[in-house]
């Protein structure tokens, strides 16, 4: 999308683009499709080539030379140079004899560094004017006949600025790029020429030496004959202009040596493990290697290059009313997904997972243990097939754990790693380094384990491993699975029998799939022990769906009139259904049909329909049993007749943001009368307004203002919903199944 506003005038005056291939015609193309500047004037050697791109309107104005036009040019003129690498020194050298200072100058080539050492050695040091570029865009073809206006669209461009006294020709180079829909980052020239020859360079030389290699096989003709898919994919860049690749092989020879170094030995191995049948290495590598291209996979379908500082914002505009009716199949849930990782890899033997979450937090936790040297296939369509490396079979990570934004990864995580032979360090995103861990240290401090948190008790967890852990009783403060399930899991690592108490019924996950991968844990009311030094036996395991998913499509339903919503096959486990009374104690009707029991959890279809809500007194017991699901049983208490009161919920205010304050703040700006207390909030229900609320980067805090859409008199807006893909990546197609109206905009910060 282009951010020029409509109507103003040209942001360039003149546009010279030096050099009519692909990249050029189509920056020229573009550039006059978005009315980016006055004057498009194309410069070529080639007058065929000049009437061609004059001919179809590429450009304005074609001149054989930027002499010929330079004496013309000033500032708010721009100069891109689009020839090939190796020429482009020449190039500069006219830019430096013509072009007066005040003029931005900028290139296209995909190496970087022998550019700016030529600029610098022209000039005698790097000008100012000169902002060096690269679009990773381009395509087997070449020339001003594959000009493409869109061939910048949502690709990466990288420049590598090198000083703060250029800004207003930085700022005028990667204007004229975002506004031909790139995406603009900056970084420096090594990181530039390093990540490069891994990416691109490298794969065009693997391409072009693999058909030469078989080009000039003896009959060659019958191996091309019968080349099938892999062929055909792996080989497509060998049709690249040779030219070009001749001059990036040159220009950026040391970084491509490096990493080809590193390929050919590599190469050497594999050959010495097919030689020797080592079985064990090739899985190994292939499982490897496809799990890495999966998991970026997403990454690679966007088509740039990804980092932080160009990650695009989500926001969602929820234009109000809509139906609320159908069924729909919410993702699987995510306490059983992490745990279904981590005790599959402590088995022994193969465990199979379906139904599993494919959102961040629960992949985290799977990459995790792949980091560990755990061998997990998929996920595919849910489905999960660990190889289980027993209780010490994990191996140290080569760098510290990621754990994103979730919670229960660290600190189930925590647990587990206080037990193993090797040192860990775990850290997260912004939300998680914000969030208390000293309610795991401690508890696993005082089990003999040697763990560091930040001066407040937050992560990066440095753990330290070798220590020889001691069970204990422990009596925890909050009502917290978490806690619970990270010292049991350490537990599994202790001399004799750990126990833990707790204060209020939590989720009971971890003791029941402890049991489903056959270990003995007892549980006599509030506490649960188990016995260190046992084993874990692989398992089948079918994850429900995740109650704390469907919780936004029964308040939905229960919030709309004539709605009517089934939810199969959720987990209905005793400790998680706190919505479940909330809600019908508020008046919505709610029914469970086809209950069932599924490896050792219950399951059932929930049906909810549109009922007169009132405000209540939750009742405090029901705290932990709803713990997420109060942002949106907030949306149903604003929709209620009267007033809800929530007690006894402090634990709100450090979940993946303050859900207290979040709330308050959202609801307060869509006009109803809420108010924060110190342990809960105080909704007066009332009519729902449009407006803009902050997700502050909450997934529940996102979703709960999107249902709110459902009764609101004008457009939501919520900001910052990016994290709504931790728990419920599909959540956008689930809510327009049952007649949300959302529509998802994309913003690069
Ligand atoms: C979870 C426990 C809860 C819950 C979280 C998942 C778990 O956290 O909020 O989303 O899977 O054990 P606490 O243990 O901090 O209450």
């Amino acid at each position: 999308m282009s951010n020029k506003p409509e109507n103003s005038a040209p942001m360039i005056n003149r546009l010279v683009i030096i050099g009519l291939g692909l990249i050029g015609s189509s920056l020229a193309v573009a550039a006059k499709e978005q009315g980016l500047a006055k004057t498009v004037i194309g410069i070529s050697r080639r007058t065929s080539t000049l009437e061609l791109a004059l001919e179809s309107g590429i450009i304005d104005r074609a001149c054989q030379s930027l002499e010929s036009v330079a004496s013309e040019l000033d500032k708010g003129d721009l100069v891109v140079i689009g020839v090939p690498t190796l020429t482009v020194p020449s190039v500069i050298a006219d830019c430096h004899q013509h072009l007066k200072d005040k003029v931005t100058i900028t290139d296209v080539a995909s190496v970087k560094g022998s550019i700016v050492k030529a600029a610098a050695d022209i000039y005698g040091k790097l000008p100012n004017q000169f902002v060096p570029g690269h679009p990773i865009a381009g395509s087997e073809k070449s020339g001003v006949e594959a000009a493409d206006s869109q061939l910048f669209k949502d690709h990466r461009v990288i420049l590598t600025p090198h000083g703060a006294d250029h800004c207003e020709h930085l700022r005028l180079v990667s204007t004229l790029w975002s506004n031909v829909g790139a995406i603009v980052s900056t970084m420096s020239v090594e990181e530039h020429d390093a990540i490069l020859a891994a990416t691109s360079h490298l794969p065009h030389f693997l391409a072009y030496s693999l058909v030469d290699t078989l080009a000039s096989v003896g009959d060659n003709r019958e191996i091309f004959r019968y080349a099938a898919g892999g062929f055909r994919d792996f080989t497509r860049i060998a049709a690249s202009d040779p030219v070009m690749w001749r001059d990036i092989a040159l220009a950026n020879r040391e970084s491509i040596l490096s990493i080809l170094d590193q390929v050919m030995d590599n190469f050497k191995t594999l050959r010495g493990a097919i030689d020797q049948g080592d079985e064990d290495y090739l899985m190994d590598v292939f499982t490897r290697a496809r799990d890495a291209r999966n998991h970026f996979g997403k990454l690679l379908e966007n088509k740039a290059l990804q980092g932080p500082m160009t990650e695009k914002k989500i926001n969602y505009r929820v234009s109000p009313g809509g139906d609320a009716s159908g069924s729909v199949r919410v993702p699987g849930d995510k306490s059983m997904s992490h745990r279904s990782i981590m005790l599959g890899s402590l088995a022994i033997g193969m465990t199979e997972v379906t139904g599993f979450l494919e959102g961040e937090d629960s992949l985290a936790t799977l990459q995790a243990f792949r980091d560990m040297g755990v061998i997990i296939e998929g996920p595919e369509q849910g489905r999960v097939v660990i190889h289980g490396v027993g209780l010490h079979g994990l191996k140290a990570p080569a760098k510290p754990l990621y754990m994103g934004n979730s919670g229960t990864s660290i600190r189930l995580l925590s647990g587990l790693l206080a037990g193993q032979a090797f040192d860990t360090e775990l850290t997260g995103d912004i939300s998680l380094s914000g969030r208390p861990m000293g309610r795991v240290a401690d508890p696993l401090r005082s089990m003999g384990a040697v763990i560091g948190t930040s001066p407040n008790g937050t992560p990066p967890l440095k753990i330290t491993g070798g220590q020889r852990l001691s069970s204990i009783e422990y009596l925890m403060p909050v009502a917290s699975a978490q806690v619970k399930s990270c010292v049991l899991l350490a537990g599994l690592y202790a001399d004799g029998t750990t126990s833990v108490t707790e204060p209020a019924p939590t989720r009971d996950h971890t003791e029941r799939m402890l049991r489903g991968f056959g270990y003995t844990v007892n549980v006599d009311q509030s506490t649960a022990n188990l016995t260190g030094g046992g084993a874990l036996s692989a398992t089948r395991i079918d994850v429900p769906a995740d109650i704390s998913s469907a919780a936004f499509f029964m308040v939905a339903a229960a919030i709309t009139p004539d709605s009517d919503i089934i939810l199969p096959h959720v987990g209905i486990n005793p400790t998680r259904i706190g919505v479940i009374n909330i809600l019908r104690q508020m008046g919505a009707q709610l029914s469970l049909s086809n209950e069932r029991e599924v490896g050792g959890e219950p399951v059932a279809d929930i049906r909810i329909q549109y009922g007169e809500l009132k405000g209540i007194e939750i009742p405090v017991d029901q705290v932990p049993l709803a713990i997420d699901e109060f942002p949106v049983l907030f949306i149903a208490a604003a929709c209620a007749e009267g007033t809800t009161i929530l007690t006894g919920a402090e634990e709100l205010r450090v979940k993946e943001s303050d859900r207290i304050q979040s709330m308050a703040d959202g609801l307060v700006t869509l006009g109803i009368d809420a108010q924060a207390t110190a342990d809960g909030i105080v909704i007066v229900g009332g009519e729902l307004g449009g407006g803009r609320v902050l997700s502050h980067h909450d997934h529940r805090i996102a979703m709960a203002f999107a249902i709110a859409g459902l009764r609101a008199k004008g457009e939501i807006t919520v900001e910052g919903c990016n994290n709504v893909a931790t728990s419920f990546p599909d959540f956008i197609n689930s809510a327009a199944a049952i007649g949300l109206k959302i529509q998802v905009e994309t913003h690069h910060d």
